[in-house]
């Protein structure tokens, strides 16, 4: 027997009944989005393996074990995005994007990292992300987090998630703030989980990440960045809080929030909620102000945030009201009706607020309702040998207690334009 072949693991399909909620939240992301002066980037899925380990950071979990590498017919190194800020710089250096100009960008897509499947985590996702160049903040920063707000708001979980933010400073502060926490937690090495032990080697700042019950108290207890900050960003920091109480939009100081991708600076921030279960970070991002010119453009200060579509979904599902479109299923009994049916259909769809599924493959009258009964449709237009005689087509209501009626052939358009 043939084995069936199937999907990989933590690589879902999106069926058509679940499909039509990613279109519709996909589409309100995009309208507010643009609405706030964002233009869309589209990016390729495979870019150079060095792109991502240059920006992302060599000794990240992301690079060090999560990525799909593999050699091209070329023997080109190559890696399926496991994120879209990379790509994104990447583009705007080649294009000459970022030159004297403010950008303005967002994409949205799959991403792919080779992680542990779960609920809320997967092996190929989707994130919807933004990024703004040219501008230092504070203020972008907050209008990042208000874009965001408006996201939740319109999707109405604004009551389920809780924005955190935190500071990582400029480089210079960050080093010295690493040289005490790593000296605190050498200090403690023997408290210290493997993973912590690795991450003391690695990426000491994610030690403050760490979920282990047991080191809670040690973390609680570790230097402070914000002891560690210059006076510039703490102004930084300042500034945006201030933004914040002003414009009412709630949020939670962090000093435990580092963030897992290398590249950051200043500002760091993150969407969290109680509700999907242990992947309950719905969108995060932050400053990362040195990368373009480490990637060889002009220096130039940045910003963005992803949301993971995903877990987005799994928030906003029993809230979202999906757009209704009126939708006639139109029964054709016999080839005369066919041939005319096929135009008249035409013709129908021409008014943007109407769909039309014309019953394909014949069958009797009690065949064709029943399909139409299955479909999404709400009407049934009924076109059979009297009704071209009469030069009328038939109306019936199949989701509601209403009369069927007879309406002229000729009006047809304009009964569903004015309906
Ligand atoms: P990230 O924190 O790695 O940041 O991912 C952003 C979001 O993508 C997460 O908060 C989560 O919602 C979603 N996500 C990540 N991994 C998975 C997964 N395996 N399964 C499902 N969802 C996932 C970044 O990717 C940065 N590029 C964000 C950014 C943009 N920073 C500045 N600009």
């Amino acid at each position: 027997m043939v084995k069936n072949i199937q999907a990989i693991r933590g690589m879902n399909d999106i069926l058509p009944d679940t499909s039509r909620y990613w279109v519709e939240i996909e589409r309100v992301l995009r309208q507010i989005t643009l609405q706030y002066g964002y233009q869309e980037i589209r990016l390729p899925l495979l870019e150079f393996t060095q792109l991502f380990a240059r920006t992302i950071g060599e000794a990240t979990d992301i690079v060090e074990k999560e990525m799909y590498t593999f050699l091209d017919r070329n023997g080109d190194s190559l890696t399926l995005r496991p994120e879209g800020t990379a790509g994104c710089i990447r583009a705007g250096i080649e294009h000459g994007l970022f030159y004297n100009k403010v950008q303005r960008l967002f994409y949205c897509g799959p991403m792919f990292r080779h992680e542990r499947p779960q609920k809320g985590r997967y092996r190929q996702f989707h994130q919807f992300g933004v990024e703004a160049y040219g501008l230092a903040g504070p203020d972008i920063d907050a209008e990042m987090m208000l874009l965001a707000m408006r996201f939740w708001q319109e999707l109405k979980i604004d009551h389920k998630v809780e924005l955190q933010i935190n500071t990582l400073g400029d480089a210079d502060s960050r080093a010295k703030y690493r040289e005490h926490l790593v000296k605190y937690f050498n200090d403690n090495q023997d408290m210290l989980d493997e993973d912590c032990k690795r991450r003391l080697l690695s990426n000491p700042l994610r030690i403050l990440d760490s979920k282990n019950p047991a080191l809670q108290d040690l973390i609680k207890s570790a230097p402070k960045i914000f002891d560690y900050l210059d006076s510039k960003a703490h102004a930084h920091f300042d500034g945006l809080c201030k933004i914040l109480d002003q414009v009412k939009l709630p949020y939670v100081i962090n000093p435990r929030l580092v963030r897992g991708l290398d590249y950051y600076c200043l500002t760091v921030f993150e969407w969290v909620t109680t509700d999907i279960g242990a992947q309950n970070t719905v969108c995060a991002g932050g400053h990362y102000d040195g990368l373009v010119a480490q990637m060889g453009g002009k220096a130039t200060p940045a910003i963005g945030f992803a949301l993971g579509l995903e877990r987005l979904l799994l928030l906003v599902a029993e809230n979202l009201t999906l757009p209704v479109l009126d939708t006639i299923y139109l029964v054709l009994l016999g080839d005369r009706a066919v041939t005319v049916g096929m135009g008249l259909a035409e013709k129908i769809r021409k008014n943007n607020n109407v769909g039309v599924i014309v019953n394909c493959g014949g069958g009797d009258l009690s065949a064709q309702l029943k399909r139409a009964n299955k479909s999404e449709a709400n009407m049934a237009a009924i076109l059979g040998d009297a009704e071209l005689d009469s030069e009328e087509i038939l109306l019936k209501y199949l989701r509601e207690d209403k009369p069927q009626q007879r309406i002229k052939i000729e009006n047809i358009e304009n009964f569903f334009i004015t309906k």
